[in-house]
């Protein structure tokens, strides 16, 4: 039942009844109370406001003489149809922050939208899910808080998952289960400390990482990239102790840093004292080449600190991801962090346990690397039929996104407005260089991860039909 509770002041000099017709008339200025409402009964809102009858009788009486509210003879008041187009808001001291926009629905003529991000959500085993949750439902001790760093069990699926699928090396107990990979980055920004404000990230590289550092007020030091990820010889100049980086799949530009590489890498932790950042988002698909191991796996001398997220291969709104931290920084969350609880859903963390336990992670993983493969191979083969010498595809070893570099003299913008209006989103890669894009054409991202394999043959054929 919809209720209100407006904050009155008996000692103001407005009588208390002026108070209630203001903040209702307020409310529903700004919408937040919707037309066609029902209020609360004149009984219920005087006993829940503890008032007098008669106060809220005259609020709701001065509201419908104005035309907010109607009386429905036997049911009681509603907000009446207004037109609100000719109502100013804020008034009467309402608040006057700015809510950021909320993220629009994509405009009805997008029929094909390339969002990184997006997953295939037709293949999710639902009913497996949901059988799971309710038997959680019925465990022991389910509805308390739960264990700060995560729950144990889930710990250790994550651990017999990290050392089979990324040779990660690491015990339960050096595992923080959190909320997605930027709130566990901002976590690892508090155990680091103030002492050191330095970090090497790479350019072009992952927005949403940097401006976590940023806000904790570390200071960015930009990395170039090549052909073999982070460009260590630049690493070694930046006088950091601290690099972010994703060895396994660059993000956004896609390459694999080579084995010869991730030793350099290990090497300069070392020399420095410093400590390597890995962020293992999109690893679990890969189409080409021998797997790597992650970092972490083949660092013999705790300087790395693993990051890895559920976002891709099961759901972005599951909202859970896990840092591996080396024993040194592990102990400094055991003393300092007792006070934290954790953010992650003990309901949701068990049932992703049982959930990897009775084997339908693997069965999942399994066959979403079939799918997704299939999805990428679609995706290369109606560019080749398409679009031809006309682009440059770029990162296609593994992921859920490649970059499409576009041989044409437009902007980046143009080409994002010209698919548009064909009903087709694309996504541009400016955003994630530091001191401005650097290449001769323009570079765009595809996710392809949550089309069909028919919408991604239409949509690359739409978007050639609007560039070339
Ligand atoms: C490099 C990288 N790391 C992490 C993430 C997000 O992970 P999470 O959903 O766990 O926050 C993304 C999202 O696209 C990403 O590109």
């Amino acid at each position: 039942m919809f209720e209100i509770t407006p904050h009155l002041d008996p000692k103001h000099q407005t009588p208390l009844y002026i108070q209630l017709y203001k903040y209702i008339l307020n409310e529903i200025e700004a919408d937040r109370i919707p037309q066609g409402t029902k209020l609360p009964s004149i009984r219920k809102l005087a006993a829940h406001l503890e008032l007098g009858k008669n106060t809220v009788d005259a609020a709701y009486q001065q509201l419908a003489a104005e035309g907010y509210i109607e009386s429905k003879p036997g049911s009681g008041y509603y907000v009446a149809d207004l037109d609100r187009q000719l109502l100013t808001v804020p008034k009467h001291g309402a608040c006057t922050i700015n809510i950021p926009e909320l993220k629009k629905p994509l405009p009805n003529h997008i029929r094909y939208d390339f969002r990184h991000g997006n997953i295939d959500t037709d293949n999710f085993p639902f009913a497996d899910w949901k059988k799971i949750s309710n038997q959680v439902l019925f465990e022991k001790d389910i509805f308390s808080y739960g264990d700060r760093q995560g729950e144990p069990e889930l710990r250790l699926e994550i651990a017999k998952y990290l050392y089979e699928s990324r040779g990660v090396s690491c015990s339960p107990e050096q595992i923080i289960i959190g909320g997605g990979i930027q709130q566990l980055i901002s976590l690892l920004c508090f155990i680091i400390g103030v002492k050191d404000k330095g970090i090497a990230v790479e350019n072009p590289g992952y927005d949403g990482a940097r401006a976590v550092f940023l806000h904790h007020g570390f200071q960015l030091k930009s990395i170039g990239i090549d052909q073999c990820g982070l460009k260590i010889a630049e690493l070694e100049q930046s006088r950091a102790r601290f690099v972010y980086v994703t060895p396994s799949h660059q993000f956004p530009m896609g390459m694999i840093m080579p084995i010869a590489n991730r030793m350099k890498l290990l090497q300069w932790a070392n020399r420095v004292d410093g400590f390597i950042i890995e962020d293992d988002y999109d690893s679990e698909f890969r189409y080409r080449g021998k797997p790597i191991p992650a970092l972490q796996g083949i660092d013999p001398n705790g300087r790395v600190i693993y990051l890895g997220t559920f976002s891709k291969a099961l759901l972005p709104s599951i909202r859970v991801a896990y840092m591996v931290l080396p024993e040194a920084l592990i102990n400094k969350f055991n003393e300092n962090f007792q006070s934290y609880e954790q953010p992650v859903s003990k309901i949701l963390q068990k049932t992703l346990c049982l959930f990897m336990r009775q084997g339908y992670w693997q069965k999942h993983l399994r066959k979403m690397r079939h799918i997704y493969q299939k999805k990428h191979e679609v995706l290369f083969k109606a560019v080749h039929e398409h679009m031809g010498n006309n682009v440059r595809m770029i990162g296609e070893n593994s992921g859920l996104h490649v970059i499409m570099e576009v041989k044409k003299n437009d902007t980046e913008d143009c080409l994002i407005q010209k698919a548009r209006n064909a009903g087709v989103r694309v996504y541009p890669t400016s955003k994630y260089w530091m001191n401005g894009r650097q290449t001769l054409h323009p570079q765009l991202l595809l996710g392809f991860a949550g089309l069909s394999e028919k919408d991604i043959q239409s949509g690359i054929k739409i978007l050639s039909g609007a560039w070339f």
